[in-house]
């Protein structure tokens, strides 16, 4: 006798992914992984994450991770989009930028993997990938947003990102500080990559009183320059200040952390902060307000899809880019009306667009 597979137990599957493909690189002999989380709303999309890890289980890890997360993402910003991600694991001894001939092996063969997923994922840049990575991955795959718009691209995402940043940042202001603003508000960013270096100007123009961090001691000239203080990277998390601003890698909200901060609100673009799902609740019951980051760094795909697939004008999508502020009212004032984390309701907004079932496939999406 057989027993039929029952719907119920494909949903009781721990696997939340709809496909990963996870491969030596034919060229670079490097791993290479295409986590697909969702394409209910549309095809998945997510950035080529390229970076250094022990081990490439641990690159599989946060493709995993990242991949749904761009899946609320985009479902949160209203994109018929869906999520996925990129990672290519470099090995410790690898050190980023790679030389030339190997980096283009490598995005040569990250493009040859998009191309396996038939449209069902499109990349675009991420931690360690750049505008010029997307041309190199356009050479051989259409499938990539962010290439130089002389080549048909929106060009680098990092300028709306941030746009995206400081317009949540003012709800937050609105919101916490009795409409007074960001001016003289104590904000903390910490990491001062592509966006998180965008984001500490954009505040400094706007009268913060600012204090920064990054790992790199050479991004403290940044802070000389914007006359905002320097704070020692290994403690700046737990800094006295109103308004924290993850702008580095995920995961440093951790229980421990947490239970330290001394921040009245948290909002960033760093993907992924809270270290696991729970510690969006230990924020709530400790009175911080999270501002879900799935929601806070969506400026760069509202924007690379608003021109790449909308064609809208740049006016347009910057309007949309903005319009992630309405949305985060939305979301602060279902949190604030059913008691819960901001979180909560944002997921409650997620699921609602991406449907626990009736999934639309993305056969019938138009490619751009
Ligand atoms: N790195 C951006 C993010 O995490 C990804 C991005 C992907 C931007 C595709 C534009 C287009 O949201």
């Amino acid at each position: 006798m057989t027993t039929a597979v029952t719907r119920d137990a494909a949903i009781g599957s721990d696997l939340d992914h709809e496909e990963v493909i996870v491969r030596r690189g034919a060229r670079s002999r490097l791993p290479i992984i295409l986590a697909v989380h969702s394409t209910a709303r549309g095809p998945a999309i997510g950035g080529c994450r390229l970076w250094r890890y022990t081990q490439w289980r641990d690159g599989l890890a946060d493709a995993l991770r990242l991949s749904a997360g761009m899946t609320a993402k985009a479902a949160l910003a209203g994109l018929h989009f869906g999520g996925g991600k990129t990672v290519v694991a470099l090995p410790a001894q690898l050190r980023p930028p790679l030389e030339p001939a190997l980096r283009r092996a490598v995005l040569l063969d990250v493009a040859e993997a998009i191309e396996a997923l038939d449209g069902r994922y499109f990349t675009g840049p991420d931690v360690g990938t750049t505008v010029a990575d997307m041309t190199t991955i356009g050479e051989a795959s259409s499938r990539v947003f962010c290439r130089p718009r002389h080549l048909g691209g929106s060009g680098d995402s990092s300028p709306h990102t941030a746009a995206g940043v400081l317009a949540c940042l003012r709800v937050l202001g609105e919101l916490l500080f009795d409409g007074a603003g960001l001016r003289n508000r104590r904000i903390t960013v910490i990491g001062l990559g592509h966006v998180g270096e965008l984001v500490a100007r954009h505040l400094a123009d706007a009268g913060a009183d600012l204090a920064v961090t990054d790992i790199e001691p050479g991004r403290r000239e940044i802070a000389t320059e914007l006359a905002a203080r320097w704070l020692d990277p290994a403690t700046a998390l737990t800094t006295d200040t109103d308004v924290l601003v993850p702008a580095a890698l995920g995961g440093q909200l951790t229980e421990r952390v947490v239970s330290r901060l001394r921040c009245a609100a948290i909002a960033g673009p760093a993907n992924n902060q809270l270290a696991h799902p729970g510690i969006a609740e230990q924020l709530h019951t400790r009175g911080i307000v999270w501002a879900p980051d799935y929601l806070v760094s969506a400026g760069g795909i509202v924007h690379a899809t608003a021109v790449e697939i909308d064609h809208d004008s740049p006016a347009r999508a910057e309007r949309r880019v903005q319009d992630l502020a309405a949305t985060l009212t939305e979301v602060l004032t279902i949190a604030r009306r059913n008691h819960t984390s901001p979180e909560h309701a944002a997921r409650g907004l997620v699921e609602a667009r991406t449907g626990q079932d009736g999934r639309r496939r993305c056969a019938d999406h138009h490619a751009p």
